[in-house]
C-alpha cells in the first residue's frame, strides 16, 4: 500500500534555482511578476533570490531589489552561501535564509571557491548569528546523490553533513540531487535513512530532471515520508556550476501528480501555469513540461 499524507508542501524554487542558470538577462519587474503570479497561485514557501557575488552569477546582482519590492507571504527565501551574503540579505530585509555546501569537495570547490570544510567552518557563526536574530535558516545540501567531478557520493557522509547542520542550528534541510541521477530506489533509501537518523528535522527533496526521473524520484521521496519538495515552475532551473544538470521537477507536474492522488497542495495548477506563461517568453529554453503544454494548447 502507498503512502498518501493528507498534505504536502510546495517550496517553489522557480525565480532563484529556475532563473540563476538563465542565458538571457531577465528584467527585474518580469522576475516580481512571476514572483506574485506564483504566491497567487498559493505558493507560500518560495526561494526568491541570492545574494552571490554577481561576477559569478550576474542573473542574482538584482537581488536587493527584489527582496526590497517582491510580497512576503509565508516564508520567502534568500540564498547566502557566506558572512557577506547572510550581510546584503539582512540589510535587505531578508527573513529566511538559505545557505549551501555540497557533500562533494570539487563540487563545492568549484561553486563556492572553498572546500566543504571550509565553508561549514565560515558557516558555523553565521548561522549563530541568524538564529540570534530569529531568522529562518534552511541548508541545501548539494550534490547529495552523485557529483558531476566526483561520481556517487556516500550516504553515510550526506548524515554526517545534515546532522553537522542540524547541531550548528538549522532549521531545515533541503537535499539535493543537484545533476538529476539518482534513481527511485536511491531517492527512498537516502531520505529514508535521514528521517531515522535525524528525526524531527524539516526534511525537504530537491530533484532536478536531467533523467526525466524527478517524479519518480518524488514518489519514492514520498514513500520514505518526506512531505516537503523543492519544485521550480515550468520546469527552469540548473546550476551554473554543476555541468550537465537541467532544470527542477516542474512545480505544475509535481501539483498535478498529487492532485490526483488526493494529497491537498494549496497550490493551484492553472494559475502556476499562468506564471509560467509570464515568464516564459523572458528566457531562452522552451518549457515543455507535461501541464505547460495541456495549458498553452487549451486543454487545462
Ligand atoms: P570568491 O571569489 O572566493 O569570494 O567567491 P571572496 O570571498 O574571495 O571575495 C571576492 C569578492 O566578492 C569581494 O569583493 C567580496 O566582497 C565579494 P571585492 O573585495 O573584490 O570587491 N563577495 C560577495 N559579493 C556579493 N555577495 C556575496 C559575496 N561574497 C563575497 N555573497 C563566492 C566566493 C561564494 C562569493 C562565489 O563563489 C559565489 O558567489 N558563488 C555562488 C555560487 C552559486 O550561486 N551557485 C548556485 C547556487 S547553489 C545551487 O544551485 C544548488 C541548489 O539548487 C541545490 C542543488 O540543486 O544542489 C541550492
Ligand atoms: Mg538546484
Amino acid at each position: 500500500m502507498f503512502i498518501l499524507p493528507e498534505k504536502i508542501k510546495i517550496i517553489e524554487v522557480g525565480p532563484r534555482d529556475g532563473l540563476q542558470n538563465e542565458s538571457r538577462h531577465v528584467q527585474e519587474d518580469d522576475k516580481l511578476a512571476f514572483i506574485e503570479a506564483l504566491q497567487n497561485a498559493g505558493i507560500s514557501e518560495m526561494e526568491l533570490t541570492s545574494f552571490v557575488s554577481p561576477k559569478w552569477v550576474p542573473q542574482m546582482a538584482d537581488a536587493p531589489t527584489i527582496v526590497k519590492k517582491a510580497k512576503h507571504i509565508g516564508r520567502q527565501f534568500v540564498l547566502a552561501p557566506n558572512a557577506k551574503g547572510a550581510e546584503l540579505a539582512l540589510e535587505a530585509g531578508a527573513q529566511s535564509i538559505a545557505v549551501f555546501v555540497g557533500v562533494s569537495n570539487t563540487f563545492n570547490q568549484k561553486n563556492i571557491n572553498r572546500t566543504t570544510q571550509e565553508s561549514l567552518e565560515a558557516l558555523d557563526p553565521v548561522i549563530s548569528t541568524l538564529k540570534d536574530k530569529g531568522i529562518f535558516v534552511r541548508a541545501c545540501i548539494s550534490t547529495a546523490f552523485y557529483c558531476p567531478y566526483e561520481g556517487k557520493m556516500d550516504p553515510d557522509a550526506v548524515v554526517a553533513l545534515c546532522k553537522r547542520f542540524v547541531a550548528m542550528g538549522a532549521d531545515e534541510l533541503s537535499v539535493a540531487d543537484t545533476i538529476g541521477r539518482a534513481n527511485p530506489q536511491e531517492s527512498y533509501e537516502l531520505f529514508k535513512k535521514l528521517k531515522e537518523e535525524i528525526p524531527g528535522i524539516l526534511l525537504t527533496a530537491h530533484f532536478h530532471d536531467t533523467r526525466k526521473m524527478a517524479l519518480a524520484n518524488t514518489f519514492a521521496a514520498l514513500q520514505a515520508g518526506i512531505d516537503r519538495f523543492d519544485t521550480s515552475a515550468g520546469g527552469l532551473g540548473g546550476c551554473p556550476f554543476a555541468p550537465g544538470a537541467t532544470g527542477n521537477v516542474a512545480t505544475e507536474d509535481v501539483v498535478n501528480m498529487l492532485d490526483t492522488l488526493g494529497i491537498e497542495t494549496g497550490v493551484d495548477v492553472k494559475k502556476v501555469c499562468e506564471a509560467v506563461a509570464l515568464i516564459a517568453p523572458h528566457v531562452s529554453r522552451p518549457i515543455e513540461t507535461g501541464m505547460y503544454r495541456l495549458f498553452v494548447n487549451g486543454q487545462l
